[in-house]
């Protein structure tokens, strides 16, 4: 079988641009697929710096994830930092990573490009977990044969030097690592925010999936319109309301919605007391199994402890695979208890 793997950062309250294109599409592949999904809550330390936080926001995407429909006994899910092989994999795996690959990685040259673009030393405020930052994603990926990774475009470039630590080494060792692929979503994978730019948390132009409704109402009434007046033919799609509300209309009511935006009528206030109405009606059975998750960490606790001891399965034996390769103690690999 097909072991699909990705890691979610937990840096930013989750929205509708992270719905539609990473979970909805992800949770469609589970369906068919092994999947692994994890908390990098060790990646988002590269910028997230207060313990209350990453700790939230980590207990944030769990329910948000599992609100949404993913179902723990199927997929394995867990928290980055609850699987201590993914760390020992980083060393051995930084053995193998080219410098020079890691020079070229676009978030560390986007640091060092702006450095020097101020006149500063390149390397000003950057730390070796910026750096390094592909690394450990090399090795999350690595530990669990995987196959397949779902990730948006700008993380591309993170699969290629994955696969190129994973060739180097077994250009060592033989066929120890198994090659994964990225899968990367065609055309639609950029969600438009309130403000016409791609939805995202740094813009401050995102509709969070499960705001109360009085804040999910005001997030919407901040859509950036045009001037035209309610009897005006428009163009439904050069407007930012329409832009959201088609991937949850019904196709009746955006076909009848369509019709009247290019024949006059339609007024953008009305239009966005729809489109809260449609999120409203669409996130609130979600909202209340994120509610009674987000109020009961425990829960959420014990959920992401068993995938990770089910992880840890896993990441035993391939680590296990991979201690033996290079001449380091061979620990056996834990017996699957389940
Ligand atoms: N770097 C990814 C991001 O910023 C998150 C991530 C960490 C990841 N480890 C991963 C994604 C492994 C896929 C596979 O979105």
């Amino acid at each position: 079988m097909t072991t699909v793997l990705t890691g979610i950062k937990p840096t930013g309250t989750p929205h509708i641009g992270n719905y539609l294109g990473a979970i909805k599409p992800a949770l469609a592949l589970a369906e068919a697929h092994d999947a692994r999904y994890f908390i990098a809550d060790y990646h988002a330390l590269t910028t997230v710096r207060d313990a209350a936080t990453l700790r939230d926001l980590s207990y944030q995407v769990a329910a948000t994830w599992l609100a949404c429909g993913l179902d723990p006994e199927r997929v394995i899910f867990y928290r980055q930092s609850d699987v201590p092989e993914t760390f020992e994999l980083t060393w051995v795996l930084s053995c193998f990573a080219g410098k020079g690959w890691l020079n070229r990685a676009h978030a560390y040259k986007a640091a060092v490009d702006a450095n020097v673009a101020a006149g500063m030393d390149p390397d000003d405020g950057v730390t070796m977990g910026l750096f390094n930052y592909p690394v450990l994603m090399a090795a999350d990926i690595l530990l669990f044969d995987t196959d397949r990774v779902p990730v948006g475009r700008d993380q591309q470039q993170h699969l290629e030097i994955t696969r190129d630590i994973a060739a180097a080494f077994n250009h060592v060792y033989g066929d120890v690592l198994r090659l994964p692929e990225a899968v990367i979503p065609e055309g639609e994978a950029t969600i438009t925010g309130l403000d016409g730019r791609k939805m995202s948390k740094s813009y401050d132009n995102t509709i969070n999936i499960f705001a109360p409704p009085k804040q999910l109402r005001k997030q919407v009434m901040r859509i950036v319109t045009d001037s035209r007046t309610p009897d005006d033919p428009k163009d439904p799609d050069a407007c930012n309301i329409y832009a959201i509300y088609r991937y949850f209309a019904e196709p009746d009511a955006l076909a009848s919605v369509r019709e009247a935006y290019l024949n006059g009528g339609l007024a953008y206030g009305a239009m966005k007391q729809t489109l809260f109405e449609t999120l409203d009606a669409a996130f609130a059975p979600a909202r209340e199994r994120y509610n009674a998750l987000m109020a009961d960490t425990d829960r959420l606790d014990a959920i992401l402890m068993d995938g990770a001891a089910r992880a840890r399965t896993i990441a035993a034996e391939v680590l296990g695979r991979v201690r033996s390769a290079v001449g380091t103690a061979f620990t056996h690999p834990v017996e699957r208890t389940s």
